[in-house]
């Protein structure tokens, strides 16, 4: 399986801090805001990425992010050139995905959860489409999941004024290799953009979508306002702090998955040892 990060957009919520620079660049703790998502696709066992921003902060990722064999990955970069709506990353992707199944998931979603990665690593052999449920207390915010008596979905709407759930579908999405085809035929919203509802409403419509809903036990959140950036900085400040465990930290993960070596992890860490980053992954090693 495939993976592909969204990493562009207008992220004009975050103005003035975003008119110069990408949202996904800023730190989120101790942390660039990508190494979050690229840390949940890897601990999926995801290897092979696309990256996909904006032509003006393509080249800022690819400094930060390299060509990926560091960390025992392969990245490709591939420039938005406007923000046309989520789905426009499957046809972006496209001649990436080639023969693939790919997951997809929001430069600025953050995922915790115990064994989170296991639990992903089951959808990675998707037939049709895997989306999550998430309660949340601001479903109109997001995609939102209708569900029957009998618990099974019957429709998925795109921001509702009202919202017939609670629960929101979160930027991490699994689909099979007619993904890119499907994303073609989805017109564009009132609001401009191709929506990833449609691919979602398409596969549930040729009953081969999947809700499958996070536990509680999950944090889903996302950083496209200063509060939910703010609070999901604490957020990761208060786990690492008092767990004395990263989260996001994706030189430890490529390690745990068996991407990298003892010995290539302790090179990285002596580039990034003066901030404690480095002494962190060293500590791994020792344990
Ligand atoms: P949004 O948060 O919906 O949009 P945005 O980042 O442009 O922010 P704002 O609403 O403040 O203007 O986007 C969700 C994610 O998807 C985010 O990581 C940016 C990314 N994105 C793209 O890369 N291309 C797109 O065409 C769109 C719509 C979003």
């Amino acid at each position: 399986m495939k993976g592909i990060i969204l990493a562009g957009g207008s992220g004009t919520r975050l103005y003035p801090i975003t008119l110069a620079t990408s949202k996904q660049l800023m730190p989120i703790y101790d942390k660039p805001m990508i190494y979050y998502p690229l840390s949940t696709l890897m601990s999926a066992g995801i290897r092979d990425i696309l990256i996909i921003s904006t032509p003006h902060d393509l080249p800022r990722f690819e400094q930060l992010l390299g060509s990926g064999e560091h960390i025992g990955c392969k990245f490709t970069y591939i420039a938005q050139e406007k923000p046309r709506g989520l789905a426009d990353a499957f046809i972006l992707g496209e001649n990436f995905i080639g023969k693939d199944k790919v997951a997809m998931i929001l430069g600025d979603n953050i995922f915790y959860g115990t064994e989170m990665g296991e639990k992903l690593k089951q959808y990675t052999e998707v037939d049709g489409g895997v989306v999550f449920g998430y309660q949340v207390s601001d479903p109109e915010r997001y995609g939102v999941v209708e569900f029957n008596s009998k618990d099974e979905v019957t429709s998925i709407e795109e921001k509702p004024k009202k919202p017939k759930s609670n629960f929101a579908i979160p930027g991490l999405y699994f689909f099979d290799n007619d993904v890119s085809k499907i994303a073609k035929d989805v017109k564009p919203s009132e609001r401009g953009e191709i929506e990833i509802t449609e691919i979602h409403n398409a596969y549930l419509s040729l009953n081969k979508l999947r809700v499958c809903l996070l536990d509680r036990g999950t944090a889903w959140l996302d950083t496209g306002t200063f509060e939910s950036m703010n609070q999901a900085a604490q957020f990761v400040q208060v786990i690492e702090e008092r767990q004395g465990l990263k989260i996001g930290c994706i030189e430890e993960i490529a390690w745990k998955e068996g991407f990298i070596d003892d010995s290539q992890l302790a090179k990285l860490a002596q580039t990034l040892i003066k901030s404690g980053y480095g002494k962190y992954l060293l500590a791994q090693l020792k344990k």
